[in-house]
């Protein structure tokens, strides 16, 4: 906000305007792929990580300074601001988000916690550390939507089809109202927060929004995104939204006021351009497969992200997922070297 990246690749593509090269950055860049993360990351929690301000801007720094990177994305998680509320819940390695109990009945609902005041402070604090040491290059802020969250906390743990989350809100569309508006309101508040510290970007991640039909989507969880994304409207700041399989919902996702669509890899980006009828600025799409085949393969496929996304105003280059636990970073490395050198 205080005009210190606006100049940079990122957020002058992410407004519209193609310079001349594409910015590169990867969800989850930061973590498990890097020797550096996993020698940091002994003998501490992965929650407890997130909240020491030192440590997180730490690891938020180190896939820019091995992979020069465009942009860094704050090392954290969704289900922080859901801790710092004083919910039940521990990332199991190798599993993901656990709670102690699932959130199920219009009282789990009544019962939720709100942030106490100051509660983000570890958050801002983290944040405004590592924008004070990326100088130009910009930091993305992120948070999890509202029905990625309901999907943790209502099933209390990972789940491949959400089927009790998505009951739940055709069963009992109250409770669903409650906890949606809780969950935006959360995640809204830790967006902000980041924004606030000195994030130069804002992405909403709706990881499992790929198992609502275009319906269940427009009618019970895309007025929740929007509320958790209006937290940060009054911020001069592009807002991002990405989603996984979230090709049948797209244009709903971008309707809340994305400024730049994130895309998975099962369309390729001059489809979704299409299918955004040509007005925003996309984000994607390598395949994370891809990732493990030998070079040329993974060469030839990044040259084909690059040229479908010719098609869309602008274009930022990124995974159509996050990079898997056991990727080579090498292979990132040469995939931002490619891509700079063009
Ligand atoms: O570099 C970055 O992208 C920033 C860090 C980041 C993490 N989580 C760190 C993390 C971000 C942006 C997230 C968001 C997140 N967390 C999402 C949305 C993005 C996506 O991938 O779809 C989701 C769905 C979660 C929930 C979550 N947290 C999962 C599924 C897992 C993996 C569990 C496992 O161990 O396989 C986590 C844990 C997590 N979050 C790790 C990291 C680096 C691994 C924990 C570890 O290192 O032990």
């Amino acid at each position: 906000m205080d005009g210190r990246t606006a100049d940079s690749a990122l957020i002058t593509t992410y407004r519209g305007t193609r310079g001349p090269v594409t910015p590169v950055w990867f969800m989850r860049q930061a973590g498990r792929s890097l020797p550096e993360y996993r020698a940091l990351r002994v003998g501490n929690q992965m929650l407890d990580a997130c909240l020491d301000p030192e440590l997180s801007s730490e690891i938020t720094l180190q896939p820019v300074r091995r992979h020069g990177v465009d942009s860094a994305i704050f090392f954290s998680d969704i289900v922080i601001p859901l801790k710092l509320a004083g919910v039940d819940v521990d990332i199991v390695p190798g599993r993901g988000p656990v709670l102690g109990k699932p959130i199920r009945t219009a009282a789990d609902v009544a019962a939720l916690p709100h942030l106490p005041a100051g509660a983000l402070s570890a958050v801002s604090a983290g944040v405004a550390r590592t924008v004070e040491q990326l100088g130009k290059t910009p930091l993305i802020g992120f948070a999890g939507a509202p029905f990625t969250l309901a999907a943790y906390l209502v099933e209390g743990g990972p789940s491949k089809e959400h089927l009790s989350a998505r009951t739940l809100m055709h069963a009992d569309p109250e409770t669903w109202h409650a906890l949606l508006n809780w969950a935006a309101d959360v995640t809204g508040a830790f967006l902000r927060a980041q924004v606030l510290a000195g994030a130069s970007a804002a992405q909403l991640f709706d990881s499992w929004v790929g198992s609502l039909s275009l319906a269940d989507y427009t009618s019970h969880v895309a007025a929740y995104s929007k509320r958790a994304l209006d937290a940060v409207a009054d911020l001069d700041v592009p807002k991002v939204h990405f989603g996984v399989g979230s090709g049948e919902v797209l244009p709903a996702m971008q309707a809340i006021g994305a400024d730049v669509m994130g895309v998975d890899w099962r369309i390729p980006l001059a489809e979704a351009n299409r299918r955004l009828g040509g007005t925003v600025p996309l984000q994607g799409n390598i395949d994370p497969a891809m990732l493990a085949a030998p070079w040329p393969v993974l060469e030839a496929h990044v040259l084909d992200v690059l040229e479908s996304g010719q098609a869309a105003p602008a274009h930022v280059l990124n995974l159509g997922h996050g990079v898997p636990p056991d990727t080579d970073p090498d292979q990132l490395t040469r995939i931002v070297d490619l891509v700079h050198s063009r």
